[in-house]
């Protein structure tokens, strides 16, 4: 008998519920540029409530978002400053670079988060040779940095050192649910200090698209313009909207479950020789591991554990990224690290 596949290399992956699939059947809809499609307006209020913000916008993507949330907080020749592991640097095509005719601007955060010195040396206003500082945006969880969270402490402060220099905030909180979760903590109170928050529907959450901007009324309103510019008005788009409602209802609690289950993945490839990675530093739903050690690279090891059923992905030149969802239970986690041990056992380093 097959085995299923272990679907580890993300959370996008997931596949709608069935009780997102009914209610997608029977959401009553209208036309939503015309500001007429009831779930779209429940799931967009909804969004609202939870980050604890005045209104709420729903966009195609979770880089839509990002690209309407900067535009809409900027200026043409403006600086946008982002940690230099962030997926709007890394992962968004440049878009606001191109659309937005910013000036992106990386600091380091190899954990995550800022060092408040080097944003207040890095933000900068009202020289007239300098592109100045338009918006800071923040990543919680973070992605490239092994899914680290980032803390309503470190968040506030953040937001205080831009604020001070009357720059706003716009976090990327694509996985905002699973640093809550993590915290212990309702989202709210990680989207208190900041100006705009985006947050994903097609991630852990589980549902098949979708993603809401929230912020206050006048903010949603240019971001509403922003987001027709680019093509984002979807008419009945409450079908869409229905599943995210599910997601938000069902799915948030249930991250915990990712947690538990990303540090026993990573507590048992800890174990393993020439796996470099710290469980204990484990705190969402995302592992990543440095392969160094094993003198081969991570594309090849993906290509041997995919022989076995497992599916991971190369994260950069000596790191591979394991994303848990609820696709995949404790069994899935535990076949993942059995054929990490099977394939390691059995590499041959690169020049031996
Ligand atoms: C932190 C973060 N921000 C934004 C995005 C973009 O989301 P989407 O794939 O919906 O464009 C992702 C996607 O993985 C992400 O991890």
């Amino acid at each position: 008998m097959t085995q299923r596949l272990v679907e580890l290399r993300s959370d996008t992956f997931t596949r709608p519920t069935e009780s997102m699939r009914l209610a997608m059947y029977g959401a009553e809809v209208g036309d939503d540029v015309w500001g007429e499609d009831p779930t779209a307006i429940r799931l967009e209020r909804r969004a609202a409530e939870l980050m604890g913000k005045e209104a709420g916008l729903f966009v195609s993507s979770g880089t839509q978002g990002n690209l309407v949330a900067v535009l809409s907080h900027t200026r043409p020749g403006q600086e946008l400053i982002v940690g230099e592991q962030s997926h709007i640097i890394w992962y968004e095509s440049g878009g606001a670079a191109l659309i937005g005719g910013l000036q992106l601007r990386s600091i380091s955060n190899p954990a995550g988060s800022f060092h408040l010195d080097q944003l207040r040396a890095t933000i900068r206003v009202g020289a007239a040779h300098a592109a100045e500082t338009g918006c800071v945006a923040l990543e919680n969880t973070h992605n490239r940095c092994g899914g680290a969270v980032l803390t309503t402490r470190e968040v506030g402060d953040i937001a205080d050192v831009s604020h001070d220099a009357g720059v706003p905030v716009h976090m990327d909180g694509a996985r905002i649910f699973n640093a809550a979760i993590a915290l212990d903590i309702p989202a709210r109170e990680l989207a208190r200090p900041v100006d705009s928050i985006t947050f994903c529907l097609s991630k852990a959450l589980g549902a098949p698209v979708g993603s809401l901007l929230s912020g206050s009324e006048d903010y949603i309103e240019r971001a509403r313009t922003w987001r027709q510019r680019l093509g984002g008005g979807m008419r009945q788009v409450g079908v869409l909207a229905a599943a995210g409602l599910v997601a938000l209802d069902e799915n948030i609690q249930r991250l915990a479950e990712d947690h538990a289950n990303a540090r026993r993945l990573a507590e048992g490839l800890e174990t393993i020789d020439g796996v470099a990675l710290d469980a204990s530093g484990v705190r969402s739903n995302i592992v990543i591991a440095d392969v160094t050690g094993l003198g081969v690279p991570p594309a090849e090891i993906a290509t041997r554990l995919r022989e076995l059923g497992i599916l991971l992905a190369p994260a950069g030149p000596n790191t591979l990224r394991a994303v848990t969802s609820y696709e995949v239970g404790a069994a899935g986690v535990d076949r993942a690290v059995s054929a990490m041990r099977e394939v390691c056992a059995n590499l041959v380093p690169v020049g031996a």
